[in-house]
């Protein structure tokens, strides 16, 4: 039997990264097999292509040639990574998936690549394949922001972060992840992140329930695999 492939979308500190890890290991104690993985970054080449994005100087890449790199991630990820782990009847969580690259280039800061663009860039680098349930985090930006950066004890940093330009960067991404899942009610379910770590867990497994009935089957293995 195929499996079954899963993905997180949100803003920072919405939670996503702590419910994969939970709802993987909800899964594995009921059976399943459960690859986690995560955008960029998801696959070896990946790894390489994440640090070119998310190290390099901003400034010296456009949003065009930003988002050829996501998709030229997703289509070695897919091809690599999720497909085959979905044929052996796995069931793959990925932290982020193309409906980051569409909130980030499209609604991050107004239309930066059109919408038609990054739909052909799926086009061309997904096909006809997508999700099986996508779950999107949704909880105002500055207390999403507020979770990221609890841990940092530099006021200089914080305080930059949370610059009225950034803010209003964070409230259209999550405007634009509200109208992506709007868009495609059958795949996307959003749910209110701003609840305990454990009552979102409840939260998600519901949903993983009502959309793909995955506590009520069972299968006999019992193993998580993680990349690093
Ligand atoms: N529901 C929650 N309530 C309070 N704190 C949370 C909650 N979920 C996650 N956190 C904490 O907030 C921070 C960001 O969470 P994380 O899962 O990394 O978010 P994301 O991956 O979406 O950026 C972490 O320190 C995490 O422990
Ligand atoms: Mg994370």
């Amino acid at each position: 039997m195929r499996g079954k492939f899963i993905t997180f979308e949100g803003g920072e500190g919405t939670g996503k990264s702590t419910q994969v890890e939970l709802l993987a290991r909800t899964l594995v104690k009921k059976g399943w097999d459960v690859v986690v993985t995560k955008e960029p970054g998801g696959t070896e080449v990946g790894k390489e292509i994440r640090r070119l994005l998310v190290c390099g100087d901003k400034d010296k890449m456009d949003a065009t040639a930003e988002a050829l790199l996501y998709y030229a991630d997703r289509h070695i990820h897919m091809v690599q990574k999720i497909l085959p782990a979905l044929e052996n009847g796995k069931i793959v969580i990925s932290d982020r998936f193309a409906d980051s690259t569409k909130a980030y280039q499209c609604y991050g800061y107004g239309e930066r690549v059109s919408k038609e663009v990054v739909d052909e860039l799926y086009r061309i680098a997904v096909g006809d394949f997508k999700p099986d349930l996508t779950i999107v985090l949704d909880i105002d930006p500055e207390k999403g922001l507020r979770r990221s950066f609890a841990k940092a004890d530099n006021m200089a940093e914080k305080e930059l972060r949370f610059e009225s330009r950034a803010l209003e960067f964070h409230t259209n991404l999550r405007e634009g992840f509200k109208i992506i899942a709007e868009e495609e009610p059958e795949r996307c379910v959003v749910l209110d992140a701003d609840k305990s770590i454990d009552e979102l867990h409840q939260s998600v497994m519901n949903v993983v329930e009502q959309r793909l009935g995955l506590f009520t089957e069972k299968c006999d293995s019992n193993h998580i695999e993680e990349i690093g």
